[in-house]
């Protein structure tokens, strides 16, 4: 499914910024239903990086509309949002200038209603920035970061050998990079020959333990309304890596 379209966009809208009220309403399930922290993925990746001071630089790769991106803000004065689709960069620069953000909430797949999303309280919008961008082919120019921030983008890359590649050079020494995946290897977004052949955490070992010491793991839920009857309730492997001096 592509990233550009209206429905997509209108999604991930709603799971990056909506309440759990509105990504719920008119559906059999309550809160208490799901596991802990459902509805809070993109503040949970940040919050993964257990980053108790400041820091000076964080890139949020495959930021979608941006949500963590602003929740990085909140601990770092210039945060990067890179994803490769324009309309989710441009929604989630729009969100930034802290007006109204119009979007949609379907209840079938057919019909939807007006809502309307908000900055998140103390995010910094002015030490944020969105760009266009591909996590395989990173501009030349991007210098180095504190904290890289890679939330279900991995499996979704044609090559994610490519990005892997980059990261030494990105990421500060002691500095920290956290991803999550839900490892949904699909052929339709990348070719079976650049599948990992066993285990997502195993591939990662594989290509960071040279520059990268490995942390921990935890399994992170969320979940995506499509409409009120259908949702995605999913769980993204995380790990947390710091950059070796
Ligand atoms: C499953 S979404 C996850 C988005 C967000 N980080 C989250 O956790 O909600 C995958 C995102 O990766 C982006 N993406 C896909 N291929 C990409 C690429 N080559 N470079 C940068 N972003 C890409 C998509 O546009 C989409 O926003």
């Amino acid at each position: 499914m592509t990233y550009e379209s209206d429905l997509l966009h209108d999604w991930y809208v709603l799971f990056h910024y909506g309440t759990p009220a509105e990504i719920l309403s008119g559906s059999a399930f309550a809160e208490s239903d799901l596991p802990d922290g459902a509805l809070n993925f993109p503040v949970a990746t940040v919050d993964a990086l257990d980053q108790k001071t400041p820091v000076a630089r964080a890139l949020d790769i495959g930021c979608a509309v941006g949500r963590s991106s602003y929740e990085l803000s909140k601990i770092a004065d210039e945060v990067i949002g890179i994803d490769f689709s324009r309309k989710f960069v441009d929604a989630g620069a729009a969100i930034g200038s802290g007006e109204p953000y119009p979007f949609h909430v379907y209840s079938e797949a057919h019909l939807r209603e007006a809502k309307s999303a908000h900055l998140p309280a103390g995010s910094r919008p002015g030490n944020v920035s969105f760009e266009q961008g591909d996590a395989m082919n990173l501009r030349d120019d991007l210098g180095s970061f504190d904290l890289v921030h890679a939330a279900n983008l991995l499996c979704r890359l044609p090559e994610p050998r490519k990005f892997l590649d980059r990261l030494p050079d990105l990421v500060n020494p002691g500095g920290k990079f956290v991803i999550s995946t839900p490892a949904t290897w699909m052929s339709e977004y990348t070719p079976a020959e650049n599948i990992p052949p066993g285990k997502t955490l195993d591939f990662l070992k594989e290509h960071l333990a040279e520059s990268f010491e490995f942390q921990e793991v935890s399994e992170l839920p969320f979940f995506i309304r499509e409409h009120q009857r259908k949702f995605q309730l999913s769980t993204a492997q995380t790990s947390l890596w710091i950059r070796k001096p």
